[in-house]
């Protein structure tokens, strides 16, 4: 199989021939990431997880997914890849079991192996003991989780979720989320995952793309996308005062630090500051965070001129 999982050559799709929900995004996903898809409300997210899904079909550019078109072999995609969506796309009137079986088996796996693979997800989503109830009264987490469960049951090597978290207690958030990184780290399934939680993504993720109506404003990792927009690390000391070098700065009442280039600034600024008699009772590297990198990148280039 190729190393990029997911390929986009200047996608874009308009819905009314007029304005673009998304417009000239080129991508490439290598095999085994875990990808971050951030943007505001209307940014163009869901859009691309269904031209990647086959839900849709673009208006320009092109995509491939495991190296297949969706829009021409969606089936085949399917038969791979999970797909996580705002809807649920299951069958309210089935039970939990009856909708894992019948998916199960719709792509491709036997009754028995099916039943293997419900009782495995449903278990460790929590859902077993309503696994006999029907969907349609089932509450939002459930129907959510049961969502993912479906995602995941004929093993897929590609999972595109779509706000999966979406309506989730926290306790639920933080079991999905330690699910998503044990099948990228251990089964090496790529993640292309679309969220606006972005504590959790700056833990799941190793790449982010940043959408504003329809374009992408940036697309790497945290080191680059923050040096990209002006971001560094910071060092902060708590202290008891002796003199204070000149190149450290009041932060508050208690700490003084300054931006540094990296890390390797840390042993001397320290040196510096014992030898001028302080005593330092907390050194600390503070890295900018996702939310710091993405509130930066909206401000300054997602007002759409
Ligand atoms: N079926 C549709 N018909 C017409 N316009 C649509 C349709 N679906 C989405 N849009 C428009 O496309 C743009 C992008 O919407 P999309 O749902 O992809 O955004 P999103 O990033 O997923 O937003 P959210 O964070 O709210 O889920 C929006 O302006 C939206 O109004
Ligand atoms: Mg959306």
């Amino acid at each position: 199989m190729s190393e990029i999982a997911i390929h986009t050559q200047k996608l874009g799709k308009s819905y009314d021939g007029a304005v673009y929900a998304l417009h000239d995004l080129s991508l490439e996903i290598p095999t085994g990431a875990v990808f971050g898809f951030l943007g505001p409300n209307g940014a163009g997210k869901t859009t691309t997880i269904k031209l990647l899904s086959g839900l849709l079909k673009p208006t320009e550019g092109s995509c491939t997914v495991l190296g297949i078109q969706p829009e021409k072999k969606p089936s085949e995609l399917h038969r791979v890849c999970g797909i996580v969506t705002e809807t649920a796309r299951m069958y309210g009137r089935l039970t939990g079991m009856e909708n894992m079986m019948f998916f199960g088996q719709a792509q491709g796996l036997e009754r028995r192996e099916s039943r293997q693979r419900a009782e495995i997800l449903l278990k460790s989503l929590d859902l077993w003991d309503s696994r006999d109830k029907k969907l349609a009264d089932d509450s939002t987490g459930m129907v959510q989780r049961l969502s993912l469960a479906r995602a995941m049951i004929a093993k897929p090597k590609l999972l595109l979720l779509d706000e999966p978290t979406n309506g989730l207690d926290r306790e639920s958030v933080l079991h999905v989320n330690s699910m998503i990184l044990d099948l990228a780290r251990r089964e090496g399934v790529t993640v292309f995952l679309c969220t606006h939680q972005l504590r959790d993504a700056q833990e799941l993720c190793d790449s982010f793309g940043i959408v504003s109506r329809g374009k992408m404003l940036a697309c790497g990792d945290l080191e680059s996308l923050s040096r990209e927009v002006g971001l560094s690390l910071q060092v902060r000391f708590r202290l008891r005062e002796g003199k204070i070098p000149d190149e450290l700065q009041r932060l508050d009442d208690e700490s003084w630090g300054r931006d540094i280039a990296d890390e390797e600034e840390m042993p001397k600024l320290i040196s510096g500051l014992v030898s001028s008699g302080n005593e330092i009772f907390e050194a600390k590297l503070v890295r900018p965070s996702l939310e710091d990198i993405y509130s930066r990148f909206v401000e300054l280039r997602g007002n759409g001129k």
